[in-house]
């Protein structure tokens, strides 16, 4: 069973939590993807739900496979998110944002009674750190902001890059028009803290850090799919 095949096996699995009539987060990332197709097929057979999108792009796919859509301040409550993860640890603290998607990813779950996660194997890991943080910064002063953060690391005992995320000759831009800053810590042992840290730094929009948003995760492997809870 290849990569493709086991975001599938997740993404069919957390179908199956989505009842007719609910109002759905959106996830954005290949594995939301492969829930998206999923959930367009159901629609298509007359299932009835209607979808906030967490991104521009999964906005598009939803529009070309006729999956409903309402904007957040449309629709404020939402009953379920489904959304990918690049790590997710035992605690289902998680680190989001590898698409660069996670600010609107966060106000979404947030809004949302639940939020279910859905990856592979691969992205389960005993601490937090490898994958480098996504840091989601105001493009003004970006380097104060950098500069603050990495402070910020060096009380917390972190150490690593804090590079901004480049998209072919210039600098990567959010939906929201802002850049990201990619902290590539290694582990980061109290992500609470972290958390706390990043959120009163002025010039911070917002961090990947996921804590207490995921009630669940559908955590598919080659020999089936196994769920954490929080
Ligand atoms: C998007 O900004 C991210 O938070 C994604 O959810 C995350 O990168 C997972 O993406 P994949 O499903 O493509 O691995």
């Amino acid at each position: 069973m290849d990569a493709r095949q086991m975001k599938i096996r997740a993404a069919a699995e957390a179908l199956k939590h989505v009842e007719s009539g609910m109002r759905l987060g959106i996830g954005t990332g290949s594995t939301a993807e492969e829930f998206v197709r999923l959930l367009a097929e159901k629609v298509a057979d007359g299932f009835s739900v209607v979808g906030v999108p967490t991104s521009e792009r999964t906005a598009r796919l939803c529009l070309e496979l006729n999956v409903p859509l309402a904007s957040l301040d449309e629709m404020p409550e939402l009953d379920l998110t489904i959304d990918g993860a690049d790590e997710i640890d035992a605690g289902l603290r998680l680190i989001k944002g590898g698409g660069g998607a996670l600010l609107r990813e966060k106000i979404v779950a947030a809004a949302s009674k639940r939020m279910i996660v859905i990856a592979d194997e691969s992205k389960v890991v005993d601490v937090l750190g490898a994958f480098p943080l996504p840091i989601e910064v105001n493009a003004f002063g970006m380097t104060a902001t950098r500069i603050a953060i990495e402070h910020l690391a060096e009380k917390s005992g972190l150490t690593g890059e804090i590079a901004p995320r480049r998209s072919g000759d210039g600098l990567y831009k959010t939906d929201g028009g802002h850049f990201i800053l990619d902290a590539s810590f290694g582990r980061i042992p109290d992500a609470e803290a972290l958390s706390s840290g990043l959120n009163v730094i002025p010039g911070v929009v917002e961090h990947g850090l996921f804590i207490n948003l995921a009630s669940l995760a559908i955590i598919a492997g080659t020999g089936g799919a196994r769920t954490l809870a929080a």
